[in-house]
């Protein structure tokens, strides 16, 4: 790039952190100075490497499975939600437990349940083990069938095909999943759809607001783990959307230097489960490199919040 072209920065918004993570991060906390430690999180309370480590560090402690959790202890269910056999697992350990679960997971767990109650097929549009689509697939595990992506369509074997609904994981790619439900219609003409969109809104405005800028990019940095869905969506996203390049970093000092090679506009937004600390740990990194030039480029305006988990709702007013 000639030393006199301008570089400068264009900050996607929103971005960072949604009602659903908020709230989870904020019942581990809270959990923490009404019992005190430790409180045992089943799996990645969201998932970012950060919030997880800072987590750890104030007595948190994280497992992989309710068994782990020694009995009458406290577990915290993470974002993602969990099958119902979870739960009955937390009973049998006798364990208290806050479940932290999105309640826009919820809404598509209770979806899920009504179609297989009325009896219909559910084709689960979704990535196969993540922890969002395990939890929503125990449901009703006799009745869902994953589909990941459109070339796995032709794959799927229903019961009745004038019974047939699709639902979907929270944090897709909004145009590959209409994409995948195009080619389900195609293949069950008489397919139901479910009342609302189950991508949830947080992953669609992030994906809408880095459409924006993505094409005016020349490199485009997502903050957010490589284990969180929408985060490596927004990665995506950014490169059909036009972006020369795009990259995802946990942290400013992942970023690799030969990146910024004949880079005028740096796209930069984070992932839904992203702190804006680490936002800032970017910017301040592209500033010390000659990218102080900040613009942010607004798609929408968010405004939802979800009260804490009701069994940690219950003790805090009891204390009151
Ligand atoms: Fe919930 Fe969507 Fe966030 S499902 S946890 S609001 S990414």
């Amino acid at each position: 790039m000639p030393a006199t072209a301008s570089r400068r920065v264009l900050l996607a918004a929103p971005r960072g952190y949604c009602a659903g993570v908020d709230r989870a991060v904020i019942a581990v906390e809270k959990a923490l100075e009404q019992y005190g430690s430790p409180i045992y999180v089943r799996k990645e309370i969201v998932h970012n490497k950060y919030v997880v480590q800072t987590l750890e560090r104030k007595g948190a402690v994280f497992v992989d499975e309710t068994e782990e959790v020694p009995e009458g202890s406290i577990v915290v269910f993470s974002a993602h939600g969990v099958a119902p056999s979870v739960h009955d697992e937390a009973k049998r350990g006798k364990l208290a437990t806050i479940d932290a679960t999105c309640p826009l997971v919820t809404k598509v767990h209770k979806e899920a349940l009504r179609y297989a109650e009325e009896d219909y097929d559910i084709l689960l549009i979704g990535h196969e083990g993540h922890e969002e689509v395990v939890g929503t697939m125990g449901e009703a595990p006799e009745r869902t069938h994953l589909v990941d992506g459109a070339e796995d369509v032709a794959n799927v074997q229903v019961r009745d095909e004038s019974k047939v609904v699709w639902l979907s994981q929270t944090t897709l790619s909004v145009d590959e999943t209409m994409a995948t439900v195009g080619a389900l219609q195609q293949r069950f003409p008489l397919l139901t759809s479910p009342p609302s969109d189950d991508i949830c809104y947080a992953t669609s405005n992030r994906q809408t607001a880095i459409k924006q800028i993505a094409g005016e990019s020349d490199l485009v940095i997502v903050v957010g783990s490589r284990n969180s869905s929408n985060s490596v969506r927004l990665v995506e996203v950014s490169l059909e959307a036009g972006a020369k390049a795009a990259h995802l970093v946990d942290f400013a000092d992942e970023i690799d230097e030969a990146w910024l090679e004949g880079v005028g506009t740096v796209g930069v937004t984070s992932g839904a489960s992203v702190p804006e600390i680490l936002v800032e740990g970017v910017l301040e990194w592209l500033a010390a490199r000659g990218y102080g030039d900040v613009e942010q480029v607004r798609t929408s305006e968010e405004h939802l919040q979800f009260s804490l988990p009701k069994e940690l709702r219950r003790d805090l007013r009891a204390e009151a």
